[in-house]
């Protein structure tokens, strides 16, 4: 292979390496299967009980990290733990890409004059979950999720009975006291 022949070459290997899709996520095959998930998280990830989170626009990296969770015991909750038992990692990568494409619906209102002292609040929290709660890649999106929801998580990992380094930290040092707050500003996002 003569010099000229390698620079034209190597750019043509690199591109297409660069845009080869990293994981195949299938959304279609997604939604097919999250026909039994309706029932709790509602129809595409809008739920309308606050015992079940919202799932629409959650990030793909977070809710597959959950469901990988929940599948090892290594997050507990019966339902999911059961609900994951038979999910393969294909499964798993095509459900999270499929709920994470779906429009977020608002379905829970908060207390105005709670979720201005949560506002108060919040700013430590945004450097992870984004500007405006978001989420971003492995940090859940926050914005819109049902306070009583978010508030059962946060004791969770206050007690350590859901596990995470960094929001085990962060609870250790919040006042029980603010949950709600906290939880009220961002449901109202
Ligand atoms: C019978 C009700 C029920 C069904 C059916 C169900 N879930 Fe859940 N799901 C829950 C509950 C309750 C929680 C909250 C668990 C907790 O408190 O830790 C949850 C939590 C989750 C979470 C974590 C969300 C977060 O923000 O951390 C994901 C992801 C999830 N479910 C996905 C699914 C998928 C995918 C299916 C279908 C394969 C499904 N669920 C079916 C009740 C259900
Ligand atoms: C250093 C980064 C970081 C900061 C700062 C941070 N978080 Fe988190 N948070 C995370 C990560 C990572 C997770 C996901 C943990 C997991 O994978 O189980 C998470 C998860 C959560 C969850 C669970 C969401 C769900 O859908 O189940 C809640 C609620 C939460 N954080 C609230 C907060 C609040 C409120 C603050 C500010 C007081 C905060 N976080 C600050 C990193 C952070």
């Amino acid at each position: 292979m003569n010099s000229l022949q390698q620079t034209l070459i190597l750019p043509l290997f690199l591109a297409i390496f660069l845009t080869a899709p990293v994981s195949a996520a299938d959304s279609a095959a997604g939604e097919q299967k999250s026909e039994p998930c309706a029932n709790c998280h509602g129809q595409k990830g809008n739920s309308s009980n606050a015992q079940w989170p919202n799932l629409a626009a959650q990030q793909s990296t977070y809710l597959a990290n959950q469901l990988k969770a929940f599948k090892a015991g290594d997050r507990i909750n019966v339902i999911m733990n059961s609900m994951t038992a038979n999910l393969s990692n294909e499964d798993i990568t095509n459900l999270a890409a499929f709920f994470s494409s779906q429009k977020p619906v608002k379905t829970s209102s908060a207390d105005p004059a709670l979720a201005k002292s949560g506002e108060a609040k919040a700013g430590m929290c945004l450097g992870c979950h984004g500007a405006t709660a978001q989420g971003n890649g492995q940090f859940p999106r926050l914005a819109g999720q049902h306070p009583k929801y978010l508030v059962q998580q946060l004791k969770a990992f206050k007690e350590g009975s859901r596990k995470s380094g960094p929001m085990q930290a962060i609870t250790a040092n919040l006042p029980e006291a603010d949950f709600k707050a906290l939880a009220a500003y961002f449901g109202s996002l």
